[in-house]
Parts: structure tokens; sequence; C-alpha cells
């Protein structure tokens, strides 16, 4: 895993969002994982600056977001749809046709999970993957006890997650309890994977993803038997674990 330390939350966002557009512009064709929470914002909002400023075109790149909160249709303000057309796809020249998200509300959950992972595969697989961290090492919405040879399924959301994710809702009530998500194996496919870490309150998930301890209890564990992980993370994230680097 390569780490690149960023001085804080604007910086580790400059230099993902230099990242991502530097592979867009280089590849004919790509495939991007997309992650949501509030990790990524500022990176998206950077990527729309260089689209402005230098005109970056997606119209070569195709998009997979990690998950989707089950019960919420693409329209509620809540969905992780209507985040990513928010902070992302409508500022960009993305066609929405190429945006693909799991769909929180479809009347067979079972039959979507299938047809997202295979729909991922007909199109070539992801090339680069955005991951987050939830603090219990949760990636996606694999939570800790997450088979590592899970495809995209439905899961129960933590009481922790839960809580996490409640102050963009009126209440912790209004938190759905379940989600459909990649899984820990689709997102081991990805041929590349840049992780985004940020803030005090995610040094101790950072630090012990560092551990050489691989276990199901800590998903993003996985990610230390990728051939291909960049992590930027800033400094808050790293406290005095910068001896990692
Ligand atoms: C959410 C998302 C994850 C995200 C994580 C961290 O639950 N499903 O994809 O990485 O939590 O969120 P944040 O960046 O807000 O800390």
């Amino acid at each position: 895993m390569k780490i690149i330390e960023a001085g804080d939350y604007q910086e580790m966002s400059r230099l993902a969002a230099d990242y991502i557009s530097g592979k867009v512009r280089s590849s004919e064709k790509i495939n991007i994982g997309l992650a949501t929470g509030g990790t990524p914002i500022g990176t998206y909002t950077k990527l729309i600056e260089d689209h402005q400023k230098n005109q970056t075109s997606y119209t070569n790149a195709s998009t997979f977001n990690l998950d989707e909160y089950v019960g919420l249709s693409g329209d509620h303000p809540n969905s992780y749809r209507h985040y990513m057309n928010e902070k992302l796809f409508n500022h960009l020249d993305i066609k929405k046709s190429n945006t693909h998200i799991p769909r929180g509300d479809a009347r067979d959950m079972l039959q979507e999970c299938l047809d997202y992972e295979k729909k991922i595969a007909e199109c070539g697989g992801i090339d680069l993957q955005i991951l987050g961290i939830g603090s219990n090492g949760h990636i996606g919405f694999n939570e800790p006890g997450t088979s590592f040879n899970s495809n995209t399924h439905l899961v129960r959301l933590a009481p922790s997650t839960r809580e996490a994710n409640a102050r963009y809702f009126e209440s912790l009530e209004k938190v759905p309890t379940k989600a459909i998500t990649m899984g820990i194996s689709t997102i081991m496919k990805s041929k590349e994977i840049l992780l985004l870490i940020s803030g005090e309150r995610k040094r101790e998930a950072f630090a012990r993803l560092m551990e050489n301890e691989e276990t199901e209890n800590f998903p993003a564990s996985i990610l230390r038997n990728h051939p291909q992980v960049t992590i930027v993370a800033d400094k808050a994230a790293l406290g005095n674990n910068s001896w990692f680097l």
C-alpha cells in the first residue's frame, strides 16, 4: 500500500482529485467506483473545479457507486443517488446513463444485487475504486463480520454506522436500517483502489488498518492483500502514526 500524506482535508481532496482526473485524462475509457459519506465531498468539489477550469471530460467514464440505502428512492434527498447527482454528476459532462448506483427501492432487492454485480462485470470491471472507511473498518456498507468472499448483497447497518450517518437525516429513527452494497470481493476485483482517510475520528481505524492483522472483524484489513492501493490521509488521521510513512 502506498501512503500519501496530506497536510489537511483540503490538500487530501486536491491530491485525490488530481489523481482521479489524471487517470480520466489518460484513459480511453474508464470505470470509476465511487463512494459517498463526508470524506469524498471535497474531492468531488475539486473534480468539478478541474472540469470547469481544465475541461477534463467524463464522456469516456462510467461510474459505479458502492452502496445505497434500502427503502429510499433515487429522488429522496438522503439517497446516495441524490447525493451523487448534487455533489458531482450534475456538474460534469458525464452521461447520466453511465452512472450506476444500486436501486434502494427496487421491487426485488435480491435480484437488484445480482443485476448490479453483473452490470459491473459486463462493463469490464472497475478500473479505479474510490473508498472511504467507517470508524469500525467498514468499506462500502460491509460491516464487521462480512465475508471476504461477498458479492453485492443486502446488509443490516450496525448501530454505530446509523449513528454516524444520522447527521444527514432529521433524526436517528429516519436512518434506514438496511442497505445494498458492493461486497468485499466486488471491491477487491477493482484494478486499483484509492482510499481517502481524514480526521481525528478516523485515526484509530487508520492505525488498525496498518496493523498486520487480516480479519473479517475489520473489513478494510483485506485491502492489505490488494496489489494496487493508494491511501491519501491527512495529518489529523495520521496523528502520531506518521512513522508508518
Ligand atoms: C458510509 C458509506 C461509506 C463511507 C463511510 C464513511 O456509511 N457507506 O462508503 O466510506 O460511511 O463515511 P464518512 O466519510 O462520512 O466518514
